[in-house]
């Protein structure tokens, strides 16, 4: 079976270099030469682990290629995967679904053989039956064109994995017109116990939403706790180990911190909110505007508590802040929390040095106004206070030792609670995590600082 994949991005170049893996020839297809080119050569645009190697190895032996044309598409394979992108269109967060659309309506004007065309880009409710009655009536005389829909769940740092051994597949058709052609497709990972769902088209485009903001609650609701914590007391990871011990709840998805970001969550709750709101149903997913206010409101304390750390430390106090990406082992800084971060303290004044192991590139793109030293000692020299916002592994692993001799003033703020307190105070610095309690030994700062009476400092 001869694969098309439409949609070269994070998502497309994924499922292209892994469906080659699976034994399929592949072509993927993207508007984009530049990204093309280099995929083409078997260069990937972006940071993902295990990847690089697929994608090399699939291109070199022939399985695996990538064109800009629609036609060569369209003549090459007669199932299609759809794996564009559905951005947030407007301050609603409605999901631009133009690029969707563009991408059927391109391929049907070059179909002139039956093709299966599978949906895996996360959509509003709805859209897999409208493209199904759009590639009927535009399809070919003579050619039949059918939809179904095959969502991805794939996490960043994790895709290769998460594509090859995913803990579920969900096939969302039409009355089960192309089961056995999604069957086939996936039957590696089926044969190897891979629960299977299938189900409808509006089934299968909503697990997905429904899955994000899940997880999006998921954090929002330990974060909220968080806050709870922070001014009555309390540790808000033992809570969260205590609540995850429950198999009902589950440990996972429950770390507090500086919250969530990326190409994803964000995005897919505000699309749920406006595509709920589109189908007459008002304050069906208005909690959903409380999680994603919640969120936002982590990074607000940061800035806080740098500000309070910083108090009277002299005209343009120097922050490093550790991490760009929205998560480890990602240069995705797409609503990354801790770019957001840091832009807010560099318009706030303060001289701002950011240092992440990998996305250096694309933070310095997106938020060319910070300075980007190519070491965590560049970025750490000097600094009044020190924040950790992504937990690469080698900033969880970092001792005060590691960083005494470059600062200038001992504050660090861990915004992902991934640093032992107790070490940190004990080397002699102000410590601060998010939704913890004073550790032994720490005076609070009076509530007087916008009811900021748990944080750690020093006495
Ligand atoms: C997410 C979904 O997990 C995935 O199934 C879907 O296909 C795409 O969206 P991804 O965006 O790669 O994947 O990141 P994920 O691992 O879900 O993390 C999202 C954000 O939540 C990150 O910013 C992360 O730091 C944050 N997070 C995660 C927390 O703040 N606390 C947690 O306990 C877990």
């Amino acid at each position: 079976m001869r694969i098309s994949v439409i949609g070269t991005g994070y998502l497309g170049a994924t499922h292209a270099a892994c469906l080659a893996e699976m034994g399929f020839e592949v072509i993927g297809m993207d508007t984009d030469p530049a990204k093309v080119a280099a995929l083409a050569e078997g260069r990937l645009p972006f940071h993902e682990p295990a990847l690089p190697e697929l994608l090399r190895k699939h291109v070199q032996s022939g399985r695996l290629r990538f064109t800009t044309s629609m036609a060569e598409t369209a003549a090459f394979a007669n199932v299609h995967f759809l794996a564009v992108g559905t951005p947030q269109a407007s301050e609603d967060g409605t999901a631009d679904v133009s690029q969707i659309d563009g991408a059927l309506r391109a391929l049907l004007a070059h179909v002139d053989q039956d093709a299966l065309v599978i949906g895996k880009s996360t959509v509003p409710v709805g859209t897999a039956r409208r493209l199904a009655s759009m590639a009927k009536k535009l399809a070919r005389p003579g050619t039949t064109v059918e939809l179904a829909w095959n969502p991805e769940f794939l996490r960043e740092g994790y895709a290769v994995k998460d594509t090859l051994a995913p803990d579920r597949l969900v096939f969302g058709t039409d009355s089960g017109t192309g089961l056995p052609i999604l069957r086939n497709v996936y039957a590696t990972a089926l044969a190897a116990g891979t629960p299977l769902v299938e189900t409808d088209f509006e089934t299968a485009e909503l697990v997905k939403v429904a899955a994000n903001a899940f997880l999006a609650t998921k954090i929002s609701f330990i974060n909220a706790f968080a806050e709870i914590t922070e001014v009555a007391g309390g540790d808000i990871t033992t809570l969260a180990d205590a609540i995850g011990m429950d198999e009902r709840i589950g440990r996972r998805f429950l770390n507090a911190g500086v919250g969530f970001g990326g190409g994803c969550l964000p995005k897919d709750i505000r699309a749920l909110q406006a595509r709920t709101r589109e189908l007459g149903l008002g304050n069906t997913m208005d909690f959903l505007a409380s999680v994603d206010a919640l969120n936002l409101r982590r990074r607000d304390k940061v800035v806080e508590l740098v500000e309070l750390a910083l108090t009277g430390s002299g005209a343009r106090p120097q922050v490093a802040i550790l991490g760009a990406s929205f998560k480890p082992e990602s240069d995705d800084v797409r609503d990354s929390p801790a770019l957001d971060v840091a832009a807010r303290l560099h318009e706030r004044g303060f001289a701002v040095s950011v240092f992440d192991p990998i996305a250096r590139h694309s933070a310095a793109q997106r938020r060319p106004e910070l300075d980007y030293p190519e070491t965590i000692e560049g970025a750490v020299a000097g600094a009044d206070a020190v924040v950790l916002l992504t937990e690469w592994r080698q900033f969880r692993e970092l001792v005060p030792g590691d960083l005494d001799a470059l600062v200038r003033r001992r504050n660090i703020i861990d915004g992902r609670n991934v640093l032992d307190a107790a070490q940190w105070l004990d080397g002699g610095w102000n410590f601060w995590q998010l939704g913890r309690k004073p550790a032994d030994g720490c005076a609070a700062v009076p509530a007087a600082a916008a009811g900021l009476d748990a944080l750690a400092v020093r006495a």
